[in-house]
């Protein structure tokens, strides 16, 4: 079954309101209840004076109704008494200065006071609270970014990694190539990675950023490794998960979540649907990518469930089926429990505005009707549980590209995560289920695989790559890809893609990065396509031409080109072109690989399909806001607008 959560603030509310809100939780349908975190200074008044009977009571009155908790630990949130005690537990900024006080988030996790300050309450929690019945499962401390923390611990931590990664001065000098504007490194101590904002990353060593990210990754696994270290000792069956969001600074989630049972994230679909269609929007792309942290069903421990509002204006009122839709757009990319955010809107505090299922009226409302009917539809799908998504296609994601094209944009408008969801969406649009995979992940069960701007690579992935089309595999790479080695520094003396030639059978005599321009290319065999952002000029060693540039001085030359490769295929896209082109292009490279394909899903209709033991399910997400008609196998089908349809095996619609 999918389970049924909602997020929930006890701390918040007056103790009168806890009874009657538990016995509304369960008679909606939430089967667990995740609470604890933040309430740090509630746990811990004073330090080391603890207290933990009020959360004794609420979870006594959750348990009551049937209902299981999610406990989170608090440590987002350091009770102001440990700042004032300890400053080196605050965080430091960019500008190399101790954050100011006053909302959330601001702990050094690599600090050691807080370290030792954590792990207690950590502790204290787990030795309470670890292995009883009423604990469903753990939720470590909220929305964890990558360690961007200046503070003196922090600044020693990158020098001790560094020299656990390279031994001397001098093999760090060569890796980073330091001979450039004097930037020779003749003691740790000078190492300073941690500029002012303004000044990052333009003027900065590139090699240096990308260890200094790396860097940050490894901070915060350990900082996830630590916690869920304590919780283990204490119940080594434990649940233990943390709730990831997409914020600026990106920690490696395959690092974060490699000792955690179970990959969870923070659901926030935009509310206002753009009209542009060749906005790339739907929240479909980062399902999949949660889904790959582990490769196996996810949680959603913070689903949307009402207008946002917080720090920024209050956003449009979710439509009809908005909220239910995208519930069920996550169940449709594997999620097997979602966590609604929040039961009831606060009253107090910076997120008064950032609306729960309830209003701050407490009487029932159009959000919680809709759930309402949602829960009892998910009931009737009790097989929906023992299913997962099996893909004919990956999409390889790297850590290190998200790193490395964030510090060095590579043309105006060029971006990581656009290349990414541009394939992704060609897929969910044809119904094709795709995983999200790290690029060391095994290849065997896929037929294609997706490979945009691999722009830092080791000849490793390339002989992999090769391997896996030998044996018949279709591989899509893109333009920027083999520019770097590991260290993050050109390679010098083959011409691009460099360790993907051979695959590509075709070579990049020059570039245009041509920004925001838009132009225009050929395909082979008819047709033409809008292209942006970059050009790489090719020329075919075995490859054929699959487009040609139109206009400019290279009209005519390649721009995108297909090679045989033993028994399989390879594409090398040498250009950033509009949405429709991939789709042409996957369409063509699906149907060599005898994938099945739904051609005649109108845009913004996502499809997947789950099946396992519970049977197999097929998911067709209208996410936008115009209702929509297409037909399946001669079956006429209407989307109302976000209406989610499910058909069965059986071609039954539930
Ligand atoms: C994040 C946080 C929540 C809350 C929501 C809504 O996802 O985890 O605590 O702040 O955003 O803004
Ligand atoms: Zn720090």
């Amino acid at each position: 079954m999918i389970r049924i959560g909602i997020d929930y603030y006890p701390e918040q509310w007056d103790r009168a309101l806890w009874e009657e809100d538990a016995v509304r939780m369960r008679a909606l349908g939430a089967h667990v209840i995740r609470l604890g975190e933040f309430a740090w200074s509630r746990m811990e008044p004073k330090d080391g004076v603890f207290d933990f009977t009020w959360l004794d009571d609420a979870i006594e009155i959750i348990s009551r109704q049937g209902m299981q908790v999610i406990l989170g630990t608090p440590t987002n949130c350091a009770p102001l008494w440990l700042y004032q005690e300890h400053q080196d537990t605050i965080q430091w900024g960019r500008d190399g200065r101790p954050t100011d006080l006053g909302i959330r988030g601001h702990r050094c996790m690599v600090s050691p006071t807080f370290r030792q300050y954590a792990g207690r309450i950590v502790e204290e929690m787990s030795r309470r609270y670890a292995g009883r019945p009423e604990v469903f499962a753990w939720q470590l401390d909220n929305e964890l970014e990558n360690n961007h923390c200046t503070c003196p611990a922090c600044r020693s931590a990158f020098r001790d990694w560094l020299r656990e990664k390279y031994g001397t001065l001098d093999s760090l000098n060569r890796a980073w190539g330091n001979m450039v504007w004097s930037g020779e490194v003749s003691d740790w101590e000078q190492i300073q990675p941690l500029l002012a904002p303004e000044c990052l990353p333009r003027w900065h060593n590139p090699a240096c950023l990308l260890d200094y990210e790396r860097f940050g990754a490894d901070c915060t696994a350990d900082y996830v490794r630590f916690q869920s270290g304590i919780i283990r000792r204490y119940d080594s069956q434990a649940v233990i998960t943390t709730n990831a969001c997409i914020p600026a600074n990106m920690p490696d989630f395959h690092k974060e979540f490699a000792e955690l049972d179970v990959a969870a994230y923070d659901d926030y679909p935009p509310v206002r649907l753009p009209e542009d269609a060749e906005e790339l929007y739907s929240n479909a792309f980062v399902l999949d990518f949660v889904r790959g942290f582990k490769q196996k069903n996810f949680w959603i421990l913070e689903q949307f469930a009402g207008h946002m509002g917080c720090w920024p204006p209050i956003s449009p009122t979710p439509e009809p089926e908005m909220l239910s839709g995208y519930a069920l757009q996550a169940v449709a990319h594997g999620a097997d429990l979602l966590s609604f955010f929040r039961w009831r809107t606060a009253c107090t505090g910076a997120e008064m505005f950032c609306h729960g299922i309830l209003d701050h009226s407490n009487v029932p409302n159009r959000r919680l009707r809709e759930l309402e009917e949602l829960f009892r539809r998910l009931a009737q799908l009790p097989g929906l549980g023992d299913t997962t998504l099996r893909s004919p296609a990956a999409i390889l994601y790297s850590a290190d590209q998200e790193f490395a094209l964030k510090n060095q944009t590579q043309s105006d408008g060029f971006a990581y995560w656009t290349q990414l969801r541009l394939f992704h969406e060609a897929c969910v649009g044809l119904g094709v289920n795709v995983d999200v995979i790290r690029e060391d992940a095994p290849l065997d069960n896929y037929q294609v695989v997706l490979v945009p701007t691999h722009l830092v690579t080791d000849p490793d992935l390339a002989s992999r790559l090769e391997d896996f089309a030998r044996r018949g595999g279709t591989v899509v790479i893109t333009n920027r890809s083999g520019v770097q080695d590991k260290n993050g520094n050109c390679i010098l003396g083959r011409e691009l893609p460099t360790v993907f030639r051979d695959l590509c059978g075709c070579h990049v005599t020059e570039y245009d990065p041509i920004g925001p321009v838009k132009q225009t290319v050929n395909l082979t065999k008819g047709g033409t396509y809008q292209i942006t952002s970059w050009c790489d000029l090719l020329e075919l060693d075995t490859a054929q031409a699959w487009a040609r540039y139109q206009g400019r001085f290279y009209s005519g030359v390649p721009a995108v080109a297909k090679n045989r490769f033993g028994e399989g295929t390879a594409y090398y896209v040498g250009t950033v072109g509009e949405k429709a082109m991939y789709r042409t292009l996957l369409i063509e490279a699906f149907r060599e690989r005898g994938v099945p394909l739904l051609e005649t899903l109108p845009q913004g209709v996502e499809v997947t399909t789950r099946s396992g033991e519970g049977g197999t399910y097929q998911f067709f997400f209208n996410n936008t806001v115009h209702g929509q008609n297409f037909q399946l196998q001669g079956e006429r089908v209407h989307l109302r607008p976000l209406e989610m349809k499910i058909r069965t095996e059986k071609e039954v619609w539930v």
